[in-house]
């Protein structure tokens, strides 16, 4: 038995300890309720929501405001005595959580996000964001989740994306979001935050 947790843990396979759960809602408690909330739903809209979040993007950001490579005051502040077993059962915890939604008032103006979102903006050279982040904004493993996010930090990192204010891997995402206009910005951010958690699972 105890090789084979060995043996598991060597091929890097998560197993759902009881324990780590325990340590990361002990860290939730601690350290990032306040802002993120017990359950990744975040207290207030300039805190991203960390509910659903896709576990490896929250490590490799985790370990990045850690190191400083993704520059935050606040967050490099948070993330700089985390040990690497502490980050993963911390992504674990907040990815396991269900992802919530935002009910969009303003449909004709999600509808330019939309189109964007889908499609991108031929003319001046903007992908689509569904070709990375997914059909339903569910991303993957790797690239973030963006449904459901709160509208003004999805709006407030594509600013910060644009400008190379995001300090961590801006290639990509720098080179789209320096096109985008502040009314593109804005679309983009209202029609994502309305993405529902349910159709992650859709084909
Ligand atoms: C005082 C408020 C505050 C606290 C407490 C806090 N955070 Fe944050 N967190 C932020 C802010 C603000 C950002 C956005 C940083 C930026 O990009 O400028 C953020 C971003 C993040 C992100 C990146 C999310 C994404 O979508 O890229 C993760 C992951 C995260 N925090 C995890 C944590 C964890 C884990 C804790 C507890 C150890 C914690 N935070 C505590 C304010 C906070
Ligand atoms: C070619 C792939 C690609 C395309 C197309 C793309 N993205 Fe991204 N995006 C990324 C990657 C990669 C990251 C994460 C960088 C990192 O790991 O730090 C990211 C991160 C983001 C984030 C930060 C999320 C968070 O939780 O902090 C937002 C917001 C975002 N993208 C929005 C968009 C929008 C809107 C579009 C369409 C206009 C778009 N992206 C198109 C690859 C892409």
């Amino acid at each position: 038995m105890k090789n084979m947790i060995l043996a598991l843990g060597l091929l890097g396979i998560g197993v759902a300890h009881g324990a780590d759960v325990d340590l990361a809602k002990t860290i939730v408690k601690q350290k990032c309720h306040l802002c993120h909330g017990e359950e990744g739903e975040a207290s207030s809209a300039i805190y991203p929501r960390l509910a659903g979040q896709n576990r490896n993007y929250l490590v490799k950001q985790l370990k990045n405001f850690r190191d400083g490579k993704r520059k935050s005051d606040t967050m490099n502040e948070m993330a700089k005595d985390l040990k690497d077993d502490e980050i993963v059962a911390l992504a674990d915890y907040f990815s396991s959580k269900p992802a919530l939604t935002h009910r969009v008032r303003d449909k004709e103006f999600a509808a330019v996000g939309r189109y964007l979102y889908k499609k991108g903006n031929k003319y001046s050279g903007i992908p689509a964001c569904k070709s990375c982040h997914g059909e339903f904004g569910q991303g993957t493993d790797e690239l973030p989740r963006l449904a459901g996010q709160h509208k003004r930090y999805v709006s407030d990192q594509l600013q910060a994306f644009g400008e190379r204010a995001r300090s961590n891997d801006n290639a990509i995402m720098h080179t789209i979001a320096s096109k985008l206009t502040e009314l593109e910005v804005e679309a983009l951010a209202l029609y994502v935050s309305g993405l529902k958690a349910e159709e992650k699972a859709a084909p």
